[in-house]
This record gives structure tokens, sequence and C-alpha cells, in this order.
């Protein structure tokens, strides 16, 4: 009998904790602050960079080089689109660096194989 009552106070224990934490439901909390979002390399390729290469890469106004082809990694082009490289303007002063990483990840993508 005895073992029995303290089965009973241990099974109320805890029951009575089960049903604490569900009625302790506290909102969700939301997902701690984001990451700035990325900036879009295409937006902004379509805003300063189609003037002079065009939506495809290939359009090569002012003797603009042909980026479908270009062979440049991921540093060069940056180096060449903050410092710009004859008749290409700088973009140091337009966009930020990672603007310029942007649009040049995008410009990677134009390339063809
Ligand atoms: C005023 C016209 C003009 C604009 C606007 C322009 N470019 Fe250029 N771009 C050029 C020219 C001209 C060259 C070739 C530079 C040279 O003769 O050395 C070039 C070269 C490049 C190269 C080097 C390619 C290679 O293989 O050497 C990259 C990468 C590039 N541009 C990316 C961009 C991106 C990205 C933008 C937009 C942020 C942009 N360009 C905007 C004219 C332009």
């Amino acid at each position: 009998m005895k073992q029995l009552l303290i089965f009973c106070a241990i099974a109320t224990a805890v029951w009575a904790c089960g049903g604490a934490e569900s009625s302790s439901d506290t909102p969700s909390s939301q997902p701690a602050a984001a990451a700035p979002a990325k900036p879009d390399g295409k937006k902004i390729y379509k805003q300063y960079c189609v003037t002079c290469h065009g939506l495809y890469g290939d359009m090569g106004a002012s003797g603009a080089f042909n980026l479908t082809t270009s062979a440049l990694t991921m540093e060069e082009r940056i180096a060449v689109i903050t410092k710009g490289r004859g008749a290409m303007t700088p973009f140091e002063n337009l966009l930020d660096a990672d603007e310029i990483e942007a649009v040049a990840e995008y410009s990677l993508e134009l390339k063809v194989e």
C-alpha cells in the first residue's frame, strides 16, 4: 500500500510537470536577426552594366569585353568593376563592396562554357 502511494505521488508529479510544460507554451521566438539581404547582382547588372555589356554580356558597346567568354576570376572581376579599366568606368563610388561582389558573381553566371 505504501508503495502504491509513492507510485501515485510520482505519477502525479510527472503528470503535473507535463501539464505545466504544455501550458508554458511561449509564442515561438523569431529566428535571430537574419543577415542583411544579399544585394541582387542581376538587378545591379541590369542597372549599371547592360549599357555597355548588354543583357547577355556580349554586346560590346564602347569596346566592352565579352563577359560570356571572359576568363577572369572572381577577384579579377571585382578589381575591374571596383577600379575600372580602359573605357570601363570604376564603380567604387556607385556600388558598395557587397554590391560589387554580387554583380561580379552575376557576371560569372553570364559565362558560356
Ligand atoms: C561605359 C561602359 C561600361 C560599363 C557601364 C561597364 N563596363 Fe565592363 N567593360 C567595359 C570595357 C570598355 C571593358 C574593357 C576594358 C579594357 O579595355 O581593358 C570592360 C571590361 C569588363 C570586365 C573585364 C572582362 C575581361 O575579360 O577582361 C568585366 C568583368 C566587366 N567589364 C564587368 C562589368 C560589370 C559587372 C559592369 C557593371 C557593374 C560593367 N562592366 C560596366 C565597359 C563598360
